[in-house]
């Protein structure tokens, strides 16, 4: 957008750093709106959606967004629920459940890994309850960075973050070539933190597995490499390493090589100050995009203090900061999918939530199978797929010097009528489509790739 009016106007003079900078881009809703109503088969959108029947007993044949069958016996919830404010920090019975759900999550065996969870009870602060995972995310990246500081991120990476951090909070972001060889580019990401240690006292890094947009997740042995390198950095740096951990799309993993759980429980255990944050929520965990309710857990070291007075003491000074993050800007979060979110949780329990969840995960298993099979059989050199294993997408590279990225996409829309996103980001290395099989039924994928295929022999 141009704003050539506003600019004309006495408002632009007015407007502060802030107000001159921010714009809303148009590059995903643009494809998303075009695909609406150009397209057959629609690859753009990024939630999960299936035929009612398929994952709810007694559904319709409609094409419907996934949720979770028990959302709707709380339409008629106690007005109590409803109207009130929320507390600023979130409903306390709803933030000490997600805490239980954080430690539920963790890879750890209660009978043998006692002392790791015990580790994880005592020093985990009570979640905060934010606006979404994007709103977590807004407000950890502001408590940690100022106008002009660097947070490091992989290239390929959810584009609300360069909203958040480049143009709302004036931050810059020091990326690097998400993967080399098909794997995680963990040569990168340690240039990446030398860089950033040569200007600043402290790194800062936020990452995503299952990744947006490529479906990446860390097999176990790069997992490990991982935090082996991020331990290493500190080791040698001796500056502390906050590791911002964007667990949108947790648990959707759809292959036994890769790791099923979130980064956060790995750093947390390191006794060095690499301080990982939790943000997730019930957007795509517990699909309720539209609740927009998301959390924001930090992870302590027991070393910072010197006996649980103080370590309690010190989760709520952190919480009350948070906390002051919220009230200077949403004040609190909606009341009635806090008060949803607790009563699934008591009424039916963690297991009956996981249950209802696998259909849909199962649904998207089956599509990431399906589509990953079709596109092994395009035999053509102008593409490469990035390794994935989980979440809503996968990503395909085209090769640049003989197809742009948003050309192609207007083609296949034009053409073939199939709705994808092209990310074309030159200074980024970036030049691909990204293809929400979240959104697109099994029985479309082989169509979709035979018609993608035919769209790169237009090239
Ligand atoms: C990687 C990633 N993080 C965060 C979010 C935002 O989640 P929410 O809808 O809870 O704000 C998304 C949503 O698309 C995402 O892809």
């Amino acid at each position: 957008m141009e704003f050539k009016y506003i600019q004309k106007s006495p408002l632009y003079k007015a407007l502060s750093k802030l107000g001159k900078r921010i714009y809303l881009p148009d590059g995903i809703f643009y494809w998303s709106r075009r695909a609406k109503k150009e397209a057959e088969i629609i690859g753009t959108i990024g939630s999960a959606f299936a035929i009612e029947k398929d994952f709810i007993d007694g559904g319709s044949d409609e094409w419907v967004p996934c949720y979770l069958k028990d959302i709707k016996n709380y339409a008629n919830i106690d007005i109590k629920q409803i109207v009130p404010y929320a507390s600023i920090g979130g409903l306390p019975d709803t933030r000490e459940i997600w805490k239980e759900w954080i430690i539920r999550k963790s890879p750890y065996d209660e009978k043998t890994e006692e002392k790791e969870i015990m580790r994880l009870k005592k020093y985990i602060t009570t979640p905060i309850i934010t606006s979404g995972v994007t709103n977590g995310i807004y407000l950890t990246c502001s408590i940690f960075l100022n106008p002009g500081e660097t947070i490091i991120s992989p290239n390929k990476r959810w584009g609300n973050y360069d909203n958040i951090i480049v143009k709302h909070l004036g931050a810059k972001i020091k990326s690097f070539d998400f993967f080399k060889d098909n794997k995680i580019n963990l040569q990168g990401l340690k240039d990446a933190i030398l860089e950033v240690s040569k200007v600043q006292e402290k790194i800062v890094i936020i990452i995503n597995f299952p990744n947006n947009p490529t479906g990446y997740t860390p097999t176990f042995d790069e997992a490990k490499e991982l935090i082996d390198l991020i331990r290493e950095m500190y080791i040698s740096l001796k500056k502390p390493i906050i590791v911002m951990v964007d667990d949108a799309y947790e648990s959707y993993v759809y292959n036994n090589d890769n790791i099923n759980v979130s980064m956060f429980y790995d750093l947390h255990q390191l006794d060095e100050d690499i301080i990982p944050i939790k943000l997730d929520g019930i957007t795509k965990e517990l699909l309720m995009y539209g609740g927009r309710i998301g959390f924001v857990t930090i992870g302590l070291k027991p070393n910072w203090t010197k006996n649980d007075d103080e370590s309690e003491i010190l989760k709520k000074e952190i919480e009350n900061k948070l906390e002051g993050m919220n009230r200077s800007t949403v004040s609190n979060c909606n009341h009635f999918y806090q008060a949803i979110t607790q009563k699934m949780f008591i009424e039916n329990g963690m297991n009956q939530i996981i249950t209802d969840r696998d259909k849909v995960k199962n649904l998207l298993k089956e599509r990431y199978e399906e589509i990953n099979s079709e596109l092994e059989k395009i035999d053509n050199p102008n593409i490469t797929i990035d390794p994935n294993s989980g979440g809503f997408f996968l990503f395909v590279n085209l090769n640049r010097d003989k197809i742009k990225a948003t050309e192609f996409a207007d083609h296949l829309l034009k053409k073939y009528k199939v709705g994808v996103i092209p990310l074309e980001k030159v200074n980024d290395n970036i030049n691909g489509i990204r293809i929400a099989y979240c959104s697109i039924d099994k029985l479309q994928i082989p169509e979709l790739i035979s018609r993608i295929s035919s769209a790169l022999k237009d090239f």
